[in-house]
């Protein structure tokens, strides 16, 4: 499917992530077998990795603490148009430990957008995969993203190897 195609299935879906986000998103999904996502949503970002991997397996973290999502109803209902399998952990991601979920091709990072909570969601991710995506990132009513990201970075070993709007791309050096 190209990319014209997973936006305009994605795009009707409540969410944050505008077009060139999604496209850096889906781009780095391309030929993924199995993703870790952590902060679903509705499932606009879900939906379209999912699109963009064809098949595979995305595992699913979010306890869907926000009012107008309280349940993953309408993530289950978006990823109806995908073909992927999908497992949702209806839990923090802070209790998520890397035993719990094996390893991936990649992590989408979407969660908790303190500094403390992407610090932690990082260091999760970077135990399981060599490649993460974040959102957020520079958006400047979210400090806490940017910040926790770049002391992540300062740990050297990892680094940002494509950027769109609010969206990195980080892998392992
Ligand atoms: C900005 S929304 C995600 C948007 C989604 N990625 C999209 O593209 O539409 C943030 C989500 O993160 C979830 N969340 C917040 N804190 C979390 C945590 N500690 N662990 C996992 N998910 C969390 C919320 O429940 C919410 O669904």
């Amino acid at each position: 499917m190209n990319f014209d195609q997973i936006w305009e299935l994605v795009e009707p879906i409540p969410g944050c992530y505008q077009m060139k986000e999604m496209e850096l998103l889906t781009h780095t999904a391309q030929g993924c077998i199995r993703v870790l996502e952590i902060g679903c949503l509705a499932g606009k970002s879900t939906l379209g990795i999912a699109l963009s991997m064809g098949s595979g397996d995305i595992v699913v973290i979010d306890p869907f603490l926000q009012g107008d999502c309280p349940t993953a109803e309408r993530l289950h209902r978006s990823m109806k148009k995908g073909n992927v399998s999908y497992k949702v952990m209806e839990i923090d991601s802070h209790l998520v430990s890397a035993q719990d979920i094996g390893s991936f091709d990649m992590s989408h990072i979407d969660g908790d957008h303190t500094h403390e909570g992407v610090l932690a969601d990082l260091n999760l991710c970077a135990s399981v995969t060599d490649t993460i995506v974040c959102h957020d990132y520079q958006n400047q009513g979210l400090p806490g993203v940017t910040s926790g990201i770049d002391e992540f970075l300062n740990n050297q070993q990892w680094r940002i190897s494509d950027k769109a709007l609010s969206a990195v791309e980080i892998r392992k050096i």
